[in-house]
């Protein structure tokens, strides 16, 4: 099981498109891996066929998606016929790996395992897991969704976006925030900091507490390029 900040694990592997190193396939990109429970399941094609179409969503992050099913690489190749159709695109080939885990060994190193659901042999399944791994290979977010929820994939594209911000300023992003939405200081900042910053741009709070701690400024796109 991999913790936020550790180093996600490398491991070779066989996808719809041959032999990878996860992190040789990365390179200096951001990653997803996300897995599945089953090949030809209903769930599972409709999120494999909405990530075919945030692809251009992931580009513009460089973000690469990968996914991860507990089935065969001859079986994904037929499944991805489906999956376009559902997508409703006609394109040569497909836009990101699967890959194939029948014998459950990186499900099961990585904690994708859903212990309430079995496949038809009685296997334990992948659930849906999400990672998000940075351009050091650190995991950023980890998100374990059970085999009968659908993930919302515009909710992980602003998980992303968030993660990429923050990178850059010191800014947290408050609840329900949207790209371009205004922003928080983060608690590690001091109001000197902060003041020398963001001058008339800083707007705090007031709270019963008297405490200063909510301290709002616009999305740093929208502020000069002082910053
Ligand atoms: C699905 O993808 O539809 C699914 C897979 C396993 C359990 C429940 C639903």
């Amino acid at each position: 099981m991999v913790l936020l900040g550790e180093k996600f694990p490398n491991f070779d592997t066989n996808t719809n498109v041959g032999k990878i190193n996860f992190h040789e396939w990365l390179g200096n990109s951001w990653g997803i891996l996300f897995s599945h429970p089953n090949d030809f399941t209903p769930v599972c094609t409709t999120e494999l066929a909405r990530v075919v179409k945030l692809m251009p969503d992931f580009q513009r992050l460089g973000v690469k998606p990968i996914a991860l099913s507990c089935n065969s690489v001859d079986s994904h190749i037929e499944w991805i016929k489906d999956i376009k159709s559902y997508a409703g695109v006609s394109i040569d080939g497909f836009p990101y790996p699967i890959i194939e885990d029948e014998s459950r060994k990186i499900a099961t190193s990585l904690g994708m395992l859903d212990p309430d659901e079995t496949d038809k042999d009685g296997l334990p399944a992948a659930a849906r897991a999400v990672f998000i791994i940075d351009p050091k290979k650190k995991m950023r977010l980890s998100i374990l969704y059970p085999a009968t929820t659908g993930r919302n994939f515009d909710e992980i594209i602003r998980v992303i976006e968030s993660l990429q911000l923050t990178e850059q300023h010191k800014v947290a992003t408050p609840v329900d925030w949207k790209k371009g939405d205004d922003v928080m200081v983060q608690p590690t900042v001091s109001d000197e900091e902060a003041q020398k910053t963001y001058a008339d741009k800083l707007k705090t709070i007031k709270l019963p507490s008297g405490k200063g701690y909510l301290r709002m400024v616009p999305h740093p796109c929208d502020l000069s390029s002082t910053m």
